[in-house]
């Protein structure tokens, strides 16, 4: 049978599974913060998160199992997006969270476009928005400090007409 995909609001039961894919070494190394997350700050930038209505943190879960986390951070008409899975997720899990999340971006946000960034040295995430059909939009130099180097970041974006147009 195939599976059932949906999206749901992270809420603080998810925490602890959060922090675990947020902290595992195959997702921290591609974030901007390096560091393992502590509990402590964990539920503090949930807490923070909550009081934000422009944020969206979003649970992507097959057959009723979390497989990846998304977060869209909407300005005005359009939203940055963040996101992973769980690290011991199946090839093709990341094309089944973009394609539900930018989904859900531009016809139940209604929004005209979402950005992506990604560290010059996160080859599977600009592979991966390429693949789903985002444009190399610009890069910004030297741009993150990740373990005292400076690492370009590479900026994507896609627009709603090209989304429904795929
Ligand atoms: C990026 C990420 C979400 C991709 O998820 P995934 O389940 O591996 O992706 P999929 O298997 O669905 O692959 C979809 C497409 O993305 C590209 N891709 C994904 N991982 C890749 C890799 N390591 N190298 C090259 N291309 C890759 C390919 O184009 C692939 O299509 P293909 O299999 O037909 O070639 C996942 O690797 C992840 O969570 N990475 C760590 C966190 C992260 O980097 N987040 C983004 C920060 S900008």
């Amino acid at each position: 049978m195939a599976d059932v995909e949906t999206l749901r609001q992270v809420d603080v039961t998810d925490l602890p599974i959060l922090r675990r894919w947020r902290n595992h070494p195959d997702i921290r190394r591609y974030m901007y913060t390096q560091h393992e997350i502590t509990a402590h700050e964990h539920q503090a930038w949930f807490e923070r998160m909550q009081t934000n209505p422009q944020v969206h943190l979003l649970m992507y879960v097959e057959d009723g199992t979390p497989r990846g986390y998304a977060q869209l951070t909407v300005k005005a008409h359009r939203a940055d997006w963040g996101f992973y899975v769980s690290p011991d997720a199946k090839k093709g899990t990341g094309r089944k969270l973009g394609h539900t999340v930018l989904d859900y971006a531009f016809h139940e946000l209604q929004l005209e476009k979402v950005c992506g960034e990604a560290l010059s040295f996160n080859e599977g995430s600009i592979a991966f928005h390429k693949a789903l059909g985002f444009t190399h939009e610009g890069t910004l130099r030297a741009h993150a400090c990740i373990r005292s180097d400076f690492v370009d970041v590479f900026c994507f974006g896609l627009l709603k007409a090209d989304w429904l147009t795929e």
